[in-house]
């Protein structure tokens, strides 16, 4: 096998573990240098010479969609079995918030997706929400992104960005955790299947 295709099947390689398995953000990209000596090259020419992983955005910095998708997937299996907030999901559509939270981090990351789900207020009214709640959602999403290996200069920023709509999201100042949803909580309809 030639050293081209030999580094063209190398980069496939890398690039298919960046976008399914990793999430892995600065180190992947290091790697994904490493593993293309040509693209190397390329960057010290100048064209891709913005292309660092300081210029990217969060967004691609995370994997992209999939990774986004494997981390949200992780994170919400951690929340359904945290006894300190699960309760808060009992009337929920699961498959929605999914869709949704994925569209949310997807966007706010700067990302190629549009949020179109309930503002933060209106999705969270009525939940009664407290402080050691929200603390203990935030922890199980740090979990989440340890698993994969997110980096920590990524998971701060993008706890940062959430972080931004605690108050939105938090109605009741305790640090009490695994408080009932109120049963007038009204909950969001399912999404509408869009594949058919
Ligand atoms: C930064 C923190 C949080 C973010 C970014 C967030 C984001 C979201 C998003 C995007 C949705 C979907 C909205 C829609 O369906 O239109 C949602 C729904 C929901 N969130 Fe949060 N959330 C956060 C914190 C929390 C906390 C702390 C709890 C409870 C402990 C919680 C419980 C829920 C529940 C139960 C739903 C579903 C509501 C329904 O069934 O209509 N969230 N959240």
């Amino acid at each position: 096998m030639g050293e081209r295709m030999r580094n063209q099947l190398s980069r496939r390689r890398v690039t298919t573990f960046t976008l399914v398995v990793a999430f892995l953000g600065a180190g992947c990209a290091k790697k994904d240098q490493q593993a293309t000596g040509d693209s190397v090259v390329a960057s010290s020419t100048s064209a891709t010479a913005t292309d660092t992983s300081a210029n990217k955005s969060l967004y691609d910095r995370l994997g992209g969609k999939a990774a986004i998708t494997a981390v949200i997937d992780t994170f919400v299996a951690r929340v359904a079995a945290d006894a300190r907030i699960n309760k808060k999901f009992a009337k929920t559509n699961i498959p929605r918030v999914k869709t949704e939270l994925v569209d949310q981090v997807c966007a706010e990351t700067g990302g190629p997706c549009a949020y179109t789900g309930r503002s933060m207020k209106e999705a969270h009214r009525n939940m009664k929400v407290t402080d050691g709640e929200f603390n203990a959602l935030v922890e199980d999403l740090t979990s989440a992104l340890n698993t994969f290996k997110v980096p920590d200069r990524e998971q701060k920023e993008l706890l940062t960005a959430l972080g931004a709509m605690k108050g939105d999201i938090v109605e009741v100042h305790t640090s009490a955790t695994g408080t009932a949803l109120p049963a007038s909580f009204k909950p969001a309809p399912p999404l509408k299947d869009t594949t058919k």
